[in-house]
């Protein structure tokens, strides 16, 4: 198949009046741009400020993760033969292509260029270049390999020249980079605009989902001051399990037992833990719990769980368009889950006003239903929970917000991400009541920490707090489960 300027004067450059492809198009800058993303037509312009510049990093003391093991030369070969195909090619007419046609496009055109300029090169070079080309035109670019592996955790872009990625529980700088800040700039409008937004000059800030369920986000100059930033939370397609959290130590066999327990019981749980620390994780593990035949609704800010029971209802919040209107928030979803005759309502993550809907989801008969927040321990997650109905506007005394608590959350679930990368269950604690003013909560298991081994790993262990039955104990017996709840707490090591 031939079209566009190739078939009628191949290989010349295109005029200058060349049509600009739309937004939405496969639209590589070309790579003599200056290192700055180009302000949008129309965008206003703002008066750059003056940036002090950055330190250059010490890449001395930082050990660099080789993703990419290519040349200086097989770069500059690229350079010259990705310039000779946006010269050749209409990158308009290619954007009516689907994505297969327009790959076999690209690599017919490469072909022919490599042979026009007679570069030498072996077959798996070749092949490589066409990959990396066809990416880079048609996909996320350098972002490719790194979105293909499924061990990263998070990828963090920091300008062109930056990028660490998260494996293994730890950040490490690698030595992928972008051709420049324009086409990263490039590659971030296209993550975006497939949730139909748009990022620039004029809206700077902007989350989007890649098509495999990868949580984005994209900060722009001028509010980035080194480059267009991106950052990416992978998308995992196994999610793990208990046995796996079992298994890398981040919760002890009994402590698994009581959290599949507190699942089952239809207990109502917070899980509670700072950035990256595993909360959306150990939620999953615990909807593994829930009976089959219960109605679950999920909300969610980008769906992220992946419930295995047939009768799942999933929302999503939306943030507000390009002027600012049409936003439904997680309050919004909340409330209307209420109308849709829940058995057990899911909350991705707890963060405003919809705290208030949630607690009483909780205390009118949706018992089971969970939720996360950023908190470093239980205490710290209930006070949360409070200002965040405070500065909802409710205007309701302390006390009263604090018996709702009380009266609705029975289990706080505590996760961190330990200094050494390691994601850990810190605590399962109960919500036992008000005394005064004060909630009073009562640790059933701690994850105590001992030291540090040899390889700088965390040492430690889970152990139970001599707790003998739990607030949830009645819970568990209507769920004929008070043995095994019985179990497993005799076999918390103490
Ligand atoms: N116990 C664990 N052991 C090893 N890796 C884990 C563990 N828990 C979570 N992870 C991994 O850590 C990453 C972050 O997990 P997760 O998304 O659950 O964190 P989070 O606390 O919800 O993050 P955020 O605050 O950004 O929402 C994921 O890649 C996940 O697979
Ligand atoms: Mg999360």
């Amino acid at each position: 198949m031939s079209f566009g300027k190739r078939s009628a004067n191949a290989l010349k450059p295109a005029p200058s009046s060349a049509p600009a492809p739309k937004p939405s198009a496969a639209t590589p800058p070309p790579a003599q741009k200056p290192a700055a993303a180009p302000p949008p037509s129309g965008a206003p312009k703002t008066p750059q400020k003056p940036v002090a510049l950055k330190p250059p990093p010490d890449m001395e003391r930082e050990r660099v993760h080789r993703v990419d093991t290519r040349s200086e030369e097989y770069y500059s070969t690229k350079t010259t033969i990705f310039n000779a195909l946006i010269d050749t090619i209409d990158l308009g007419q290619l954007a009516q292509l689907d994505a297969e046609s327009a790959r076999e496009e690209i690599r017919d055109i490469v072909v022919e260029i490599i042979s026009i300029k007679n570069v030498v090169m072996s077959i798996s070079e070749q092949e490589h270049l066409l990959d990396d080309i066809c990416n880079d035109v048609l996909g996320y670019g350098p972002l490719e390999p790194l979105l293909a592996r499924d061990d990263i955790a998070d990828i963090m872009v920091n300008g062109a020249d930056t990028t660490y990625i998260e494996v293994n529980g730890k950040i490490e700088r690698t030595n992928i980079r972008f051709r420049d800040n324009a086409q990263l700039m490039n590659i971030c409008q296209r993550i975006v605009s497939q949730v139909g937004r748009r990022v620039d000059e004029s809206s700077p800030i902007c989350d989007a989902r890649l098509l495999d369920g990868s949580r984005v986000n994209v900060i722009a100059p001028p509010l980035a001051i080194d480059g267009p930033t991106l950052t990416i939370r992978k998308f995992k397609k196994d999610k793990l399990r208990l046995a796996d959290l079992v298994k890398f130590g981040s919760i002890s066999e009994a402590g698994a037992e009581i959290l599949r327990i507190i699942g089952h019981s239809r207990c109502n749980v917070l899980i509670s833990g700072g950035t990256g620390s595993g909360k959306t994780t150990l939620l999953n593990c615990l909807t593994g719990f829930i009976d089959p035949t219960e109605r679950v609704i999920t909300c969610e800010d980008s769906a992220e769980l992946q419930l295995q029971q047939p009768h799942v209802v999933r929302l999503e919040t939306r943030p507000p368009n390009i002027e600012g209107s049409g936003e439904i928030s997680m309050r919004d979803l909340v409330k209307n889950c209420l109308r849709m005759r829940p058995e057990r309502i899911i909350v991705g993550e707890v963060r405003g006003p919809e705290a208030f809907d949630l607690l009483q989801a909780m205390n009118t008969g949706h018992d089971g239903s969970m939720g996360t927040l950023h908190a470093n321990t239980p205490r710290e997650a209930l006070s949360r929970v409070e200002s965040m109905i405070t500065m909802g506007g409710f205007s309701l005394p302390a006390k009263t917000i604090r018996e709702m608590i009380v009266g609705s959350i029975d289990v706080v679930v505590q996760a961190s991400r330990l200094r050494d990368g390691s994601r850990r269950i810190m605590q399962i604690t109960e919500v036992m009541g008000l005394e005064g003013d004060t909630i009073i909560l009562q640790d059933i298991m701690k994850f105590e920490v001992e030291g540090e081994d040899d390889d700088g790993r965390v040492s430690g262990r889970h152990r139970g707090t001599g707790i003998g039955r739990p607030r949830f104990w009645d819970r568990a017996s209507y769920f004929n489960m008070e043995r095994d709840l019985a179990k497993a707490i005799d076999a918390l090591d103490t």
